[in-house]
């Protein structure tokens, strides 16, 4: 009998080749693995609020145990247009403009699945959050990086270059993406810089697909501006959003697109096909959540600017030089000071030898050399995680 051996990568496709497993989610394996604090992959470890869980267990008692419309429930879309209108005074038709995703995850994958052919060009700022690279690799597009440069005061903010931007946009860009406020450098967009993208967009004819998943986490006054809400970008943006950070449920799956209606429909296909829908119980609950009094939103928002104020004095007294979010729940750093190889040596010894774990920064750029320096640190978590985390990095030496 001949011996047939067959190299598992002959099965492969050469899609899954160009990009690697999410090295976040692999930081809680690793936290796990190693007992360690885990302020890596972003999701809190308190509760959900009450009322949400509440209306959860209600819509399953009540039988909602079936598939809901794919494009989402009824409810919950209505929620979804009448918070987009009393937020950002955007109006939206919930039947023909509002996709309901597993998770903005999906949302993102489909939506770029839905507009880009081979060869067409999505631009992303980096730092990025590490799905966009995979998700246009995925969708057949080609990902165009344009730098986030860090502060150069210690409460300074990031920035990017207008020429930088305006040189990656030409003939076969079909779109752009913006996370505002963003992960991991916790930078909300201004609006002269969104404006900046908006006449961009306009005048090279690209999408702008935004991810608004931090849109109710700012800090310092900052405000949160929909890429939507500006002139001559409705027909142009496909807003992203989701209930994993608003209302602390990240395992619940649940996310939506809001674009043009026939852009919507082209999303509602590759929906429909990857998912069927997100889980029907769970989109009532999420039409219970978006009808929460704005009191939430705000408690919300001062819950976090308290931890982030718990966290960044730790992390500065331990060494790290912190570069002072403005929205979101990360807090990037400068590692310079420990004279380590590189963000993986020291991230690699904080987990074992420390127990904290954090996310090497190379994971958010293209070179990894561009992150060698930086590593990112969540303070989504109680306060005693955060001062057991505070406790453990003492042990930190400088080099
Ligand atoms: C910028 C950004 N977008 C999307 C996601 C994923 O969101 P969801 O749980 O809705 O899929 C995350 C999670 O960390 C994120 O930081």
């Amino acid at each position: 009998m001949s011996e047939v051996s067959a190299q598992p990568k002959h099965f492969l496709s050469d899609r899954v080749s160009h990009f690697t497993e999410s090295v976040i989610r692999e930081m809680t394996r690793q936290a796990m693995l190693h007992n360690a604090v885990n302020l890596a992959q972003g999701f809190p470890d308190f509760p959900a609020p009450a009322e949400i869980k509440k209306a959860a267990q209600d819509a399953i008692a009540a039988d909602v145990n079936q598939y809901a419309i794919t494009w989402g429930a009824k409810n919950l879309r209505g929620a979804i247009a009448r918070q987009m209108q009393t937020w950002q005074g955007v109006p939206v038709d919930p039947e023909t403009q509002v996709t309901v995703c597993c998770g903005s995850t999906e949302a993102m994958i489909s939506t770029l699945m839905a507009v880009c052919n081979a060869g067409d060009e999505v631009v992303i700022f980096e730092p990025y959050y590490e799905n966009y690279g995979p998700d246009s690799i995925l969708s057949g597009a080609k990902p165009r990086f344009v730098k986030l440069r860090p502060p150069q005061t210690p409460h300074g903010e990031w920035t990017f270059d207008e020429h930088e931007l305006r040189a990656a946009f030409h003939k076969h860009t079909k779109a752009i993406v913006v996370n505002t406020p963003n992960n991991p450098t916790g930078k909300v967009f201004t609006r002269p810089e969104l404006e900046l993208i908006r006449d961009l967009c306009v005048e090279f004819d690209v999408l702008a697909i935004t991810d608004e998943i931090y849109e109710h986490i700012l800090y310092d006054g900052t405000q949160h501006i929909s890429m939507a809400s500006l002139d001559g970008m409705q027909d142009r943006t496909i807003t992203i959003n989701g209930m994993s950070k608003t209302y602390s449920v990240t395992g619940w799956r649940v996310g939506w697109t809001i674009a043009p209606p026939k852009i919507t429909d082209a999303i509602r296909k590759v929906h429909d096909f990857l998912t069927v829908g997100a889980p029907a119980p769970l989109q009532e609950a999420g039409a219970a959540a978006l009808s929460l009094p704005p009191a939430y939103y705000l408690n919300l928002a001062e819950g976090y600017r308290k931890r982030r104020d718990r966290l960044v004095p730790a992390l500065e007294e331990a060494g790290f030089q912190c570069f002072l979010p403005r929205g979101a729940y990360y807090v990037m750093t400068d590692i310079s000071v420990f004279g380590f190889a590189d963000d993986l040596a020291l991230t690699k010894y904080l987990v074992k030898d420390i127990g904290v774990a954090a996310v090497p920064g190379s994971s958010f750029y293209r070179d990894p050399r561009d992150g060698a320096r930086q590593v990112r640190f969540a303070f989504c978590k109680r306060d005693e995680t955060l001062d057991e985390a505070a406790r453990r990095l003492r042990k930190l030496r400088r080099a």
